[in-house]
């Protein structure tokens, strides 16, 4: 191709603060300088969330993913709350995530690597520095590790004690995910109490009742056979993994630290971190922090990409082409999937680099109802992804996973799924602090549906 794509930064030089000397778009203007060096100081001395040698497994997982082995399901929410914190909202999107999951295996056979957007996912990238609420222009909200969504000018300014919040709230949320999915509460004895009333009620729940009562006549079976049910840990606790989007580059440079066992320097915020489709710059911050942390990362894949594009961030971001190291998580729109993905695909594949392609059916169908809603179909969500197994089944490539935005509330902020939400109805449960996720019901609903693409 001729071209040069990483002369501009010899891994060498990389260092946790060598993003500081690029430019870094979507950082809050902090009012108080002081403050914020203050709260990336303390933080550097807080204990590592997560552990170097969890973020090599995933690596490891994902590499079977990149192989062709298995399938990814990462999700959650859009952007995790200070307010709406309380173990049962953890566990409640712990138990769809779980349900959809098993669905996914169950029905295609493939073993599914499950990755939450949770823990961690407080930062979010806006579109306008500001935003015009009832007449009056204001600071746009930029999630909660940086200022309030509460409509007024103070909420608004960026507070980096917020940082600290967002560190404490991570660490809780992820001790109880430690607790529920080593704990008991993930084993597959209790398929059936992961169903949650509201969705119970409904044709998926209904659907979901007859898998999980197959797989208790699944476990009978093995124990009358003799197999030692007790004893197979995979049978009673699962692997699950972190992630957000690595964002506020301060925060993750603090919590960055170098593995005693090899050297190598791993940001310790999450399992894995993503760029997201509004800082994925070759030359900016976020590449340059992200090219020189150890664990798996992601990058958002928008429909402007060209195919030099992605193989320049593949040759930057991977350049010694480990296995399940990079993510490409592609998020074009329904209506562009199939002809925007297929010769990134080609070029990927030609190009011999070994990445995990996901599918974000999300931001890229999000549009304002007539009732001034920000919203996206069901059917389009669907679509998508549909798009998205057919690109890959064109070009004998792998459709490695799907990466949604999802709660267990009974929430009303997507439009259509079976039991059909329409415009009128967004406004009984609208409760997002950002983008619309999907509820219990329609990720149910979509996983049926993905593990009909995955058999076939
Ligand atoms: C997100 O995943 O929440 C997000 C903002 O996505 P993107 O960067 O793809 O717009
Ligand atoms: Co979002």
């Amino acid at each position: 191709m001729g071209r040069e794509p990483y002369a501009l930064t010899p891994v060498s030089t990389w260092t946790p603060s060598s993003w500081r000397e690029r430019p870094a778009g979507q950082q809050p203007d902090w009012p108080d300088l002081a403050a914020f060096d203050r709260a990336q100081k303390q933080l550097a001395t807080y204990p590592p969330l997560v552990f170097a040698g969890e973020a090599r497994n995933l690596t490891a997982d994902l590499a079977r993913v990149a192989r062709g082995e298995a399938f990814l399901l990462q999700a959650g929410d859009c952007a995790e709350s200070f307010d709406s914190f309380s173990a049962d909202a953890i566990r409640d999107k712990l138990k769809v995530i779980l349900q959809m999951a098993v669905v996914l295996t169950y029905s295609s056979g493939v073993p599914v690597l499950k990755v939450g957007r949770i823990a961690g996912q407080f930062a979010k990238p806006r579109s306008a520095p500001t935003e015009m609420i009832g007449g009056v222009e204001l600071p746009s909200f930029r999630g909660h590790i940086v200022n309030d969504i509460a409509p007024t000018a103070d909420a608004r300014i960026p507070d980096p004690e917020r940082l600290l919040t967002a560190y404490n709230q991570s660490a809780s949320t992820l001790n109880l995910l430690r607790a529920f999915t080593k704990g008991g509460f993930a084993d597959l004895n209790r398929v059936h109490a992961w169903n949650q009333e509201f969705v119970a009620s409904s044709t998926q729940g209904r659907r979901y009742e007859t898998v999980a009562e197959e797989i208790d006549r699944a476990m009978r079976f093995m124990a009358a056979c003799g197999v030692e049910v007790a004893t197979q840990s995979n049978l009673h606790q699962v692997d699950f993994y972190t992630s957000h989007e690595a964002l506020i580059l301060g925060y993750e440079e603090a919590l960055t630290r170098q593995d005693s066992l090899t050297g190598d320097w791993y940001d310790c915020s999450a399992h894995l971190l993503w760029i997201g489709e509004r800082t994925r710059e070759l030359d900016g911050a976020h590449v340059e922090f992200l090219a020189g942390v150890k664990n798996p990362i992601g990058c958002k894949v928008g429909p402007t990409m060209t195919p030099d594009d992605v193989l320049a961030l593949c040759e930057r971001l991977n350049p010694e082409r480990i296995p399940g190291r990079l993510t490409l998580i592609t998020r074009m729109g329904a209506e562009r999937i199939t002809d925007g993905l297929r010769p990134l695909l080609a070029a990927v594949r030609d190009a011999g680099h070994p990445v995990v392609w996901a599918c974000d059916p999300m931001h890229g169908n999000t549009f304002t109802a007539p009732s001034g809603r920000k919203t996206r179909h069901f059917d389009a969500v669907l679509a998508e992804i549909t798009g998205f197994f057919a690109a890959h089944a064109a070009e004998g490539t792998w459709p490695g996973g799907v990466h949604i935005e999802l709660t267990g509330d009974d929430v009303t902020e997507c439009l259509g799924g079976s039991e059909e939400i329409l415009d009128t109805h967004l406004s009984d449960r609208y409760e997002t602090m950002c983008d619309p996720r999907l509820n219990g019901r329609q990720s149910l609903d979509l996983a049926f549906q993905v593990a009909e693409l995955l058999r076939r």
